[in-house]
């Protein structure tokens, strides 16, 4: 049988169709537009990625015996807004994961309702990419819209609701919102009161290897799919990430760098995180541990398109010879879109900084690479505090196809970097739901325990890392320097 794995991502949506043994047949992408209608907002038409999903759906499944799909699963980008009418219709462009208008409502949340009383309803505290705040701002500022609500849902449950007509999610993904009890896997009635809606707007919970439904006869028709396809509940894109490198189990951890970077670190029980730090469900059933970062490969694809202008990134990055690592006197702070972890600040600025007569192009795209594995880092540290010891982790997204950054990372982090056969994470993981659901796999355990297979590693060389230790340490220093000054910018 053939599962389909979707990666619903903030630049482009990625499929792969997967065997039942695993082995990725084909994999296709298509792009989207992504709109910034103000310098840190961030926006997408869920009607975009519902075209894109299914022109990408059309193509995977091209020449194939098709009555051989047995399900879709998919990973999503997380905490994005959708709101749709009675009549099902988008009431507006969904406000995304790495947008920071509202810093208002977050300062609310943590400030007048309180950390705790948050912790105590959902297990976190409110950071401004989540869905609450977004709610919250959309009630002061766009009331004729908010008043309209009738369904909210994240991205990529808008996909699982056209696909099937069930309006459902899933515990790791439901978990960014601020608005399920982690813990207890159900909504907050306390949190839901708070942002004035209902529970009868939101979508079902189910684990992420749950069946939701089937494909819709209309969609089958058009997809030219059997009816029988499943819809599989999915995940969060960071969660199916982890699934797709086998970081599950207690203790595990995967780094993912793509648009944004995470450190996710899997638990077995729930853990009341350190401010920075989330603590959501994951998608084998179990629980876990994430810091992430709103700019991450991000930060390079920015420096490479818009400042020297190429496409050519592994040249740029050929003259960062072996001898320049750990000693470069410029630095780079990763907040193009503000910072979720470990600051929590919607205002704070990339900079470069430390440049001198000498510095050179290659100095300054180092710079950035090293700038986002000490982004990664200060998650780390956090980490740290709740006594978790990270010495190994899996690295996927594609910025981690670079081997010069995975260089940087493992010396920068001092821990080994475990590369897997693919770096698909998100839709790798979509399609090994997909299988577990349809019974292929007796868990997500037993699935990644056959199908997660690793190419290599990257150990840290004790000089190399010795090297960074000092640079990161002068690194921590800048943030609380011009945290001041950066909401006058
Ligand atoms: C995680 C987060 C990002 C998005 C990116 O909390 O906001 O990783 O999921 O797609």
């Amino acid at each position: 049988m053939y599962y389909i794995g979707v990666d619903l991502g903030t630049s482009a949506v990625k499929l792969l169709l997967m065997t039942g043994d695993g082995k990725i047949e084909k994999i296709v992408s298509e792009e989207y537009s992504l709109y910034f209608p103000h310098p840190g907002w961030s926006e997408q038409k869920p009607e975009d990625w519902l075209d894109a999903v299914l022109k990408g759906i059309k193509e995977l499944t091209e020449g194939i015996d098709k009555t051989q799909v047995a399900g879709i699963g998919a990973g999503g980008q997380m905490h994005g807004l959708v709101v749709l009418d009675k009549d099902d219709q988008v009431i507006r462009p969904a406000i995304l994961w790495n947008d920071g208008r509202t810093q208002e409502e977050t300062d609310y949340l943590n400030d007048t309702i309180g950390k705790d009383k948050l912790r105590s309803y959902t297990g976190n505290i409110a950071f401004a990419g989540f869905t609450a705040p977004k709610i919250l701002w959309m009630k002061k500022n766009e009331p004729e819209n908010f008043a309209k609500i009738a369904k909210i849902m994240l991205p990529k449950d808008y996909i699982n609701y056209k696909l099937s007509g069930v309006n459902s999610t899933d515990y790791s993904d439901a978990s960014g919102m601020l608005l399920l009890d982690v813990k207890n896997k159900c909504w907050s009635k306390e949190m839901l009161d708070i942002c004035g809606i209902t529970e009868d707007m939101m979508p079902k919970l189910y684990e992420s290897y749950d069946i939701t439904g089937t494909l819709l006869p209309e969609m089958a028709k058009e997809l030219g799919l059997p009816e029988s396809v499943k819809i599989v509940a999915g995940a969060g894109d960071n969660a199916a990430a982890a699934i797709g490198t086998g970081t599950v189990g207690n203790g595990r951890c995967n780094i993912s760098l793509g648009t944004s970077g995470t450190l996710f670190i899997s638990s077995d029980s729930f853990n009341v995180p350190p401010d920075g730090i989330h603590s959501f469900a994951h998608a084998d059933g179990a629980y876990h541990l994430m810091g992430c970062m709103l700019s991450a490969a991000s930060c390079n694809k920015w420096f490479m398109d818009q400042i020297i202008r190429t496409s050519d990134y592994p040249k740029e990055q050929e003259g960062i010879t072996d001898d320049k690592l750990g000693r470069n006197h410029v630095y780079y702070l990763p907040y193009l879109m503000g910072e979720r972890a470990p600051h929590n600040d919607p205002f704070c600025r990339s900079c470069f900084i430390g440049m001198t007569m000498d510095t050179s192009r290659e100095d300054m795209t180092q710079a950035v690479l090293e700038g986002v594995a000490f982004g990664i880092r200060d998650s780390l540290e956090e980490i740290k505090r709740l006594g978790v010891d990270v010495k190994k982790s899996m690295a996927c997204g594609g910025g981690m196809k670079s081997p010069l950054w995975r260089m940087i990372f493992a010396n920068v982090l001092n821990i080994t970097l475990t590369i897997p056969e693919t770096e698909q994470g998100p839709g790798y993981g979509g399609a090994i739901l997909a299988a577990v659901a349809c019974g292929e796999y007796s868990s997500v355990q037993d699935a990644c325990d056959k199908l997660i297979r690793v190419t290599g590693e990257v150990k840290p060389d004790p000089d190399l890392a010795a090297l960074y230790e000092k640079r990161y340490q002068t690194f921590r220093k800048l943030y609380p320097a011009l945290k001041g000054i950066f909401p006058e910018l």
